[in-house]
């Protein structure tokens, strides 16, 4: 594709659509795929019913819609890649649930609904993380992929939710080193507990569809990019967005000391980072042409974002 187009041009907001659009389709696709896994069918009714809760109903399902559109790039088929999107949204459902314990950042709403603690207590929202991190690696050991790739897709999911932990870590407890300045500490948060499961997204959907290695390094440089993109975006909507709009507390992260992109850089400039961060995405997959469209057009409907 080619660089991206001015903001508010009509190319510019064409590709905005075309995101959203995307990003509906993945939603109804992982929704439908995670409500009829027979996993559920296992489990008692209470946890099931917890289990449930966390992960059905709501959210922007980017990083199912990032495995669809990464493995379609490469010429895969996004029916085989239904597995590791799912399973990427299930670790990622259970990072909010426990991102959101009182332990950690003590939050009452999550997507627009009381968070699963509020909803079904605390040992029940414990637990009911622990099931949705491990039902991936479910997910994705029972997926008819050749043996190889089964393997190297459970690796990959491991490095993104191991990285995204140290971020909450860095987030929550520090121990960030103290030999690089503020800006590249929060970069490092940042990279850790929004960027590595995002990449890992990019990356799952590309090997599901046995994408080579040139390629596979075009798409580390964009996870990376969208990555930290997203948590930049994050931490704005945080200071500029209400409640009811996003559908979970606003004006958290000042309020429990949490090194965010506003506080350190300001709105401004905030804002422009945003804006590099797009432009290195986009240019990075210049070499998939036109196959890298739908990830142009995600990458920029994320940074446009205003939930
Ligand atoms: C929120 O992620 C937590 C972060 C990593 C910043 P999303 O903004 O993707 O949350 P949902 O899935 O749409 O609810
Ligand atoms: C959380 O970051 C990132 C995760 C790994 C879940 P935040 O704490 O900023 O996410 P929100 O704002 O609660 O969604
Ligand atoms: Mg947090
Ligand atoms: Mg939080
Ligand atoms: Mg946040």
């Amino acid at each position: 594709m080619p660089s991206i187009d001015k903001p508010n041009t009509d190319a510019y907001n064409l590709a905005t659509e075309r995101g959203m659009a995307l990003l509906e389709t993945a939603a109804t696709q992982v929704e439908a795929w995670l409500d009829q896994w027979p996993g559920w069918d296992l489990l008692p009714k209470h946890l099931a019913s917890a289990g449930r809760y966390g992960v059905l109903g709501g959210g922007k399902r980017l990083r199912p819609s990032l495995v669809l559109a990464a493995c379609e790039a490469c010429g895969g088929n996004r029916t085989d890649a239904m597995p590791a999107a799912a399973a990427l949204e299930l670790v990622h459902c259970f990072s909010l649930v426990h991102d959101d314990l009182p332990a950690l950042d003590d939050d009452a709403l999550r997507r627009g609904r009381p968070t699963l603690h509020v909803h079904a207590g605390e040992p029940m929202a414990i637990l009911a993380g622990d099931l949705l991190l491990t039902q991936a690696f479910q997910v994705l050991g029972s997926a008819n992929w050749p043996s190889d790739v089964r393997a190297e897709l459970m690796r990959m999911l491991a490095d993104g939710t191991v990285q995204m932990v140290a971020g909450q870590v860095y987030d929550t407890l520090g121990g960030l080193p103290d030999t690089i300045d503020p800006i590249e500490q929060l970069r490092l948060v940042h990279n850790c507990k929004t960027g590595a499961l995002i990449k890992s997204a990019v990356l799952m959907g590309a090997k599901v569809a046995q994408a080579n290695e040139d390629t596979m390094q075009v798409l580390t440089h964009y996870g990376d990019a969208i990555g930290l993109m997203f948590q930049v975006v994050d931490d704005l909507l945080d200071v500029t967005q209400s409640e009811a709009h996003i559908g979970k507390a606003v004006g958290k992260d000042a309020a429990k000391g949490r090194p965010n992109w506003p506080d350190v850089l300001g709105t401004e400039a905030s804002g422009l980072e945003v804006n590099r961060l797009l432009q290195l995405a986009v240019e990075s997959i210049e070499p998939l042409q036109a196959n890298g469209r739908a990830l142009h057009d995600l990458a920029l409907t994320m940074a446009v974002r205003t939930r």
